[in-house]
């Protein structure tokens, strides 16, 4: 899988790791390590340019816009920032406008650099803002959740949502580097960090059985923030996405095995408005729901199943969704992106460590939420 040494074209401080997302002339590294916000050498090889904007929200925004302000002055003349309300339910139009009337109204040009520092809200809009504006421009990665460092910031999938369904209006689009300053998890409320685990442990099942035995056995140093432990996590996980996506970029295959728990999960968000449980959480619980699944289908056996379920439960992260009735799971389930003519597909487990994409009959779907529902 990819991880290489640093390149000549992203020098950082000692400690600072590094994987390569490997495509063509859309390559970049990511950078994982302590205090890169405060590491000018993090920044350094990217794009300069006349004007930056730095898109973040009203929270990330007020701790760590002065620092990466000063991390990138020396590459620009001028740079701009823009705050957007913080939740999901604000991952639409109106905040994406505001990005947009803030680069217009500044005559930011097609060079203008933009940078995203915030999670994976702020990422996925600060992406799509980047690849419409004069039709695309570079932008930076600067993740500060744990779910962003180890998926959202990787892979080039940008979007907002549409109230008839989750990241539904979006593009590929790479960025220039991804930065993941482990010092910025300091400050992430525990239930975001216990959010990010949920995607964490998504690649032990899908693709690292071995990675799952060891989350199982370093789950309290992870949520004690050991930060040994978050960064051997956030680059195993990184390296993984790396290899998936490097096959298949825009997924026209193995990619969405990435959204192992994301179809039961998506309906969660959706079902319940989007902002009433953390993403993570939806695809921590949406993980139960298709390793149950996996195990009807007769790709795992229950005691598999059972294992996947017990790390997630020790997480803190919900393993039962909301009652919103097997109908409106369905309903919500068939306008997710891997439904293909109305038929859903979920991603599925078996053996551990590999995953696949698979319709199931539709009682077996109805006995799963059924089980899983409360
Ligand atoms: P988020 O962006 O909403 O961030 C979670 C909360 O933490 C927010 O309130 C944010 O302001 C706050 N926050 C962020 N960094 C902080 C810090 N260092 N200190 C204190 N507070 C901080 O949520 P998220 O979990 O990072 O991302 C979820 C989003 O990512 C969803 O919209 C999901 O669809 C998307 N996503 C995209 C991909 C992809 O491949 N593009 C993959 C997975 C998830
Ligand atoms: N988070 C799913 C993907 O990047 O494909």
């Amino acid at each position: 899988m990819a991880s290489t040494p640093l390149s000549p074209a992203s020098p950082a401080a000692a400690g600072t790791t590094s994987v390569a997302i490997d495509l063509g002339d859309r390559s970049y590294d990511i950078l994982i390590g302590e205090g890169l916000l405060q590491d000018a050498s993090a920044f350094a090889g990217l794009p300069k340019s006349s004007k930056a904007l730095i898109v973040t929200n009203t929270t990330v925004g007020p701790l760590y816009t002065a620092a990466l302000r000063a991390a990138i002055a020396p590459h620009h003349k001028q740079v701009l920032d823009v705050e957007l309300p913080d939740g999901e339910q604000y991952k639409d139009w109106p905040a994406l406008n505001q990005v947009f009337t803030k680069l217009l109204e500044e005559a930011a040009d097609r060079k203008t650099v933009l940078y995203a520092l915030g999670g994976g809200v702020v990422g996925d809009m600060t992406g799509f803002a980047a690849a419409c504006y004069m039709r695309g421009v570079p932008f930076v990665q600067v993740p500060t959740t744990l779910l962003a460092q180890v998926d959202s910031s990787v892979g080039g999938k940008t979007a907002i949502n549409h109230p008839a369904g989750k990241n539904m209006i979006g593009a590929f689009y790479q960025p220039q580097r991804v930065i993941c300053d482990l010092v910025t998890l300091d400050t992430l409320p525990q239930r975001e960090l216990l959010a990010g685990l949920a995607e964490v442990i998504k690649y032990g099942p899908i693709a690292d059985a071995e990675f799952l035995g060891w989350l199982e056995a370093n789950l309290d140093a992870l949520l004690a923030r050991d930060r040994t432990a978050l960064k051997h996590a956030i680059k195993r996980s990184c390296e993984i996405k790396a290899w998936v996506v490097g096959q298949d970029e825009k997924e026209s295959g193995i990619r969405a095995i990435l959204n192992y728990g994301h179809t039961f999960g998506h309906a969660i968000e959706a079902g319940l408005g989007y902002g009433e449980w953390l993403h993570g959480e939806a695809v921590g619980c949406g993980m139960v729901m298709a390793a149950d699944l996996s195990a009807r289908l007769g790709l795992i056996d229950a005691s598999t199943a059972q294992r996947i379920t017990a790390l997630i439960k020790r997480t803190g992260l919900p393993v039962q969704g909301p009652d919103l009735g097997a109908d409106r799971y369905l309903e919500l389930m068939q306008v997710d992106k891997k439904a293909e003519g109305g038929e859903i597909r979920f991603v599925v487990v078996g053996p551990l460590g590999q995953a696949r994409m698979q319709a199931a009959p539709e009682a077996m779907v109805r006995d799963v939420i059924a089980t899983h529902t409360a």
